[in-house]
């Protein structure tokens, strides 16, 4: 590969449309492309530019062969990798739904989450790619994850989540808007992005003609959420003294309204007082309608 390809390569991209032709850039591996579900080693590279600078600690909490570990390392990043399939030994084995740091103190999260039961990872009862993304309980344990996520992160910092959609059995399932509603509950939109997908196994020229032939249409892309933690003050419920001094400031603020319209109120009253008495004043008086009237 030239220097200059290489180069071209490591532009940051400007638009809401990724598309790496290959799972990885550059000389030295990033994660593992046999690794199942690998991630577009490019989409971390992108997230880190952008949401990190060196020294920041990243986070993974289902890293799977280990891309985001390789990239920040390249970047001067800080990071921590967690899964339940250890395939390297710098990954830390465990549960996304319990991760154990303590809350505010991650600058970013990224993290590529099994978004069905289509692909095996491993033999692990807890792990959330042995339930299917047409059940309810599918995202309600992504939720616990998301709620992690947002525990450790830092206030104002961001995650982003990479996250497919099914079609099976003549049956299409939009895994990346159910997951996203529990997202929103907790994080703040900064972006969404398409990922053109190209690794997968149905990309095959048996499968683009079954597609035209019986009118479906193959997975195309995944959608990359970037969201921000909120800041302490947008997030944080108010202290019993804090609550008091609301509510004392709202009081006020309805007494100065009550007054601005009793105010108002008088203005017109005086408006509608000062029109009866002028028309009084004008009308003429019965005894000079009687002498007119003789004139
Ligand atoms: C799409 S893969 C991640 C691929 C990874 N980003 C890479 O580039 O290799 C999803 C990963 O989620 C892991 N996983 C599933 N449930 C988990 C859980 N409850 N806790 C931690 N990891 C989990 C799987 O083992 C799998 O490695």
């Amino acid at each position: 590969m030239s220097k200059v390809k290489k180069l071209q390569e490591l532009i940051l991209e400007s638009t809401t449309l990724w598309d790496f032709p290959t799972q990885n850039y550059g000389d030295k591996p990033h994660g593992n492309n046999k690794y199942k579900g690998v991630t577009p080693a490019f989409v971390i590279w992108n997230l880190l530019q952008r949401y990190t600078k060196e020294g920041d600690l990243v986070v993974d909490p289902m890293c799977g062969s280990g891309t985001t570990i390789d990239v920040a390392k390249e970047l001067n990043r800080k990071v921590i990798g967690y899964d339940l399939n250890i395939v390297r030994s710098d990954v830390k084995k465990n549960d996304a739904r319990k991760i154990p740091l303590e809350d505010n103190s991650v600058d970013f999260v990224f993290i590529d989450s099994p978004y069905s039961d289509n692909l095996d990872y491993s033999d692990d009862k807890r792990c959330i790619g042995e339930i299917s993304c047409e059940k309810t309980e599918f995202y309600d344990e992504l939720e616990k994850v998301a709620k992690e996520i947002h525990r450790i992160l830092k206030p104002n910092k961001a995650m982003a989540w990479l996250i497919g959609d099914q079609w099976i059995k003549k049956k299409f399932t939009p895994t990346s808007f159910l997951l996203y509603q529990r997202l929103e509950k907790l994080f703040e939109t900064i972006d969404t992005i398409c990922v053109t997908r190209h690794n997968q196994t149905s990309n095959t020229g048996l499968w683009h003609n079954r597609a035209r032939r019986f009118n479906f249409y193959l997975r195309g892309y995944k959608l990359l959420f970037i969201m921000k933690k909120k800041s302490e003050e947008e997030t944080a419920k108010p202290t019993k003294l804090k609550q008091k001094k609301i509510e004392l400031e709202v009081a006020k603020e309805r007494k100065v309204f009550e007054e601005k319209i009793s105010a108002e109120e008088v203005a017109r009253r005086i408006k509608k007082h000062e029109r009866e008495f002028a028309r009084k004043l004008l009308e003429p008086k019965p005894q000079e309608t009687k002498q007119r009237r003789k004139k």
